[in-house]
């Protein structure tokens, strides 16, 4: 995939080159080495038409970069941004670090887009002395706008913003496009591997609401790096090794002798290892017993390993009912994977004096932080630092990963860095280079804004949590008689649509660094910024074109052939919108947070309703109800909505219905 964004980039830098060049130039005209006035003044003149010469080839290049045939959609905030770039570059050639910012106007009378750079270079000139007008600075960018075809034109309000104001046939085009071309990823440079740690929960251990943050949050930003083209790797680092599996082994050994030959019967995994941990605090024998299961274990002895086994398998099965009902796929690769890098990870931080004995442990120190690695106990055995940094090191050097995102909570935050900085300090990888992240989150709460917690205190199953979401959507359907109008194969996908929808996106819509409250009675209501209330909201988008009997076909010509008319100040504010799409997926891309997405379709939405109660889409006789006439370039705009926010949602891993 050609990279239109980061061919961009590259000429922006070079132009920036240029124009540094220029300044350079212009700084030795002034030089008092030219003494000869009259041969001074020819250079100076001659320098003078260079310098416009390259002003030229500037223009020209960005018009050049514009008519190009996009691959992406276009992310129209960025486009303006490059646009004020060159302008200020040009205005301003000897400021270094121009901000050049362009937000959404966030109302329709500051005009499409507003550019408050002048304010800021107001600022800068101040610093050094010279005049600096705001108003007198947006006039001078203003003049230095370079050629372009989606500017109609700009003024300058109040002190010096200059307010921006798209042209109707760039809008309208861009929409033409969608429909036509459907929703395309925006452009982001050359494909990237990325590899996404998520989920993660322990074996033998209940899935906890924690790893459910981690499950759909995780799930997410991998839909939103595939969707743009991305390698993902969707890894669920399980914790499948360490020293809890000594305890369960030995008690397995003692409880169901013949394992080897009949698989046992260790369904509830949970209380099976509740009886082996209460053996293993109180009866030292049983104690000595597990630690050997443990040495067995990393022998690879092929009984135990069978038992290791079994228990596993119980656990991802549990583990894998979760990851079916939320629709949720991912490779398991558990510490277990890393158990023999391990012993060369140690031995790469031995060899370069990197390691530090403190108490018979082996501890590494990085620069800068508070606490150092264990990564080798007391007793020879490794820890969970030790399999962090052999899956970073394999993550990096046989994944050859561009990108390494680790959703896990905010409770883990000091040991992600920790591995982070050892990686960095023995030489593994540069972060300039490799992005690698702990993208935290907060703890889930109960509405007693207390650690989620059952009526009885014990900690919530996940299971009964979704079981929970399901029957109490079932009942919010019943309650609007939905199983009259709805086929039963409808209704049930309408209650799972709504139940798993509902619990992903009342997550994801939260700020993910912070704690969130989970109520269901919340995240089910179908007014506010909820999945229920979007779900909602698109199949009635959908329903439009199909009450005026629309099929996708002539929907599709009509698209090829009408042009979408933006005149009513509604149609206006829905097409902008809509075509935001693309800046707020950026805008993830970068930091992570998807809770922009849910906003952005929620706007979309709230925007579309504004839209649809201002602006007839079908006009229909009174008396009969007979369509008499169809405004196809607003059912185009419906149908434009309905594709971005379909896709948002595939990003999110909610699920539409056709009907609800
Ligand atoms: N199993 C861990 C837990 O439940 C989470 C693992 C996260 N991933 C990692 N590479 N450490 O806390």
């Amino acid at each position: 995939m050609a990279s239109w964004v980061g061919e961009y980039g590259a000429r922006l830098k070079e132009q920036e080159k240029e124009i540094k060049s220029l300044i350079a130039e212009i700084e030795s005209l002034k030089n008092p080495v030219v003494l000869d006035f009259s041969s001074g003044l020819n250079e100076m003149l001659e320098e003078n038409a260079k310098l416009k010469y390259r002003v030229n080839v500037l223009k020209r290049s960005l018009q050049e970069e514009e008519s190009k045939a996009e691959i992406g959609m276009i992310n129209i905030n960025q486009r303006l941004q490059n646009i004020f770039h060159i302008a200020i570059k040009i205005a301003y050639p000897h400021l270094e670090n121009l901000p050049s910012a362009v937000t959404p106007s966030q109302s329709s009378k500051f005009g499409d887009y507003q550019c408050n750079s002048a304010m800021a270079i107001s600022q800068l000139l101040k610093a050094k002395g010279e005049k600096s007008n705001p108003r007198e600075i947006a006039q001078k960018i203003i003049s230095n706008i370079p050629k372009n075809d989606i500017i109609e034109n700009v003024d300058i309000a109040g002190p010096g913003f200059i307010n921006v104001n798209l042209k109707r046939e760039f809008v309208s085009e861009l929409l033409r496009d969608l429909l036509v071309n459907g929703v395309r990823p925006p452009s982001v440079g050359p494909k990237k591997k990325v590899v996404v740690d998520f989920s993660s929960p322990n074996i033998a251990k209940e899935m906890h609401v924690g790893h459910l943050r981690s499950t759909i949050i995780g799930d997410s930003m991998c839909r939103l790096f595939e969707f743009v083209g991305y390698d993902v790797l969707r890894l669920n680092h399980v914790g499948d090794w360490g020293t809890q599996f000594g305890m369960l082994i030995a008690h397995l050994h003692d409880k169901f002798p013949d394992y080897l030959v009949v698989s046992p019967p260790i369904g509830d995994l949970q209380t099976f290892y509740k009886e082996s941990k209460k053996r293993f605090d109180e009866d030292e024998t049983f104690k000595k017993r597990a630690y050997q299961c443990v040495v067995q274990l990393q022998n690879h002895n092929p009984d135990i390993i069978k038992a290791w086994n079994m228990i596993c398998d119980v656990s991802r099965k549990e583990f894998q009912k979760i990851y079916d009902s939320l629709d949720i796929k991912l490779i398991e690769r558990g510490e277990s994977f890393y158990q023999d890098m391990m012993n060369y990870v140690v031995k790469l931080f031995e060899e370069k004096g990197l390691v530090q004995l403190d108490e018979g442990r082996k501890i590494v120190f990085p620069p800068g932080c508070s606490v150092p690695l264990t990564i080798v106990k007391s007793d020879g055995g490794y820890t969970y630092d030790t399999s962090d940094l052999a899956a970073l090191r394999q993550r990096i050097f046989d994944e050859k990963a561009d990108i390494i995102i680790y959703v896990v909570d905010n409770g883990q935050s000091m040991h992600f860095q920790t591995v982070f900085a050892a990686a960095q300090m023995i030489g593994w990888y540069d972060p300039k280079i490799i992005r690698i992240e702990h993208t935290g989150f907060g703890v889930v709460l109960g509405e007693d804004k207390k650690k989620f917690k059952t009526r009885s205190g014990e900690t919530v199953r996940l299971a009964d949590l979704l079981e929970e979401g399901l029957k109490r959507s079932m009942d919010k359907l019943l309650e609007k008689e939905r199983e009259k109008v709805l086929t039963p194969e409808e209704f049930k996908a309408a209650k799972e649509a709504v139940a798993f929808g509902c619990i992903k996106y009342a997550d994801l819509s939260h700020n993910r660094i912070n704690d969130y409250v989970f109520s269901f009675n919340k995240m089910l209501d179908d007014r506010g910024n909820t999945a229920a209330y979007l779900l909602y909201a698109l199949t009635r988008i959908r329903s439009i074109t199909r009450l005026a009997n629309i099929d996708g076909e002539s929907l599709q010509n009509a698209a090829a052939e009408t042009t979408i008319v933006l005149s009513h100040e509604k149609e206006w504010k829905l097409g902008k919108c809509i075509l935001r799409f693309p800046e707020i997926l950026h805008k993830i891309l970068d930091d992570l947070y998807l809770h922009t997405l849910c906003d952005y379709l929620f706007e979309l939405a709230t925007t579309f309703t504004e839209f649809y109660d201002n602006c007839y889409c079908v006009e229909k006789d009174r008396q009969t109800g007979e369509v008499i006439k169809v405004n196809m370039w607003r059912m185009l705009l419906c149908e434009a909505t309905a594709a971005v926010m379909a896709k948002g949602f595939s990003i999110l891993g909610l699920k539409p219905v056709q009907r609800m």
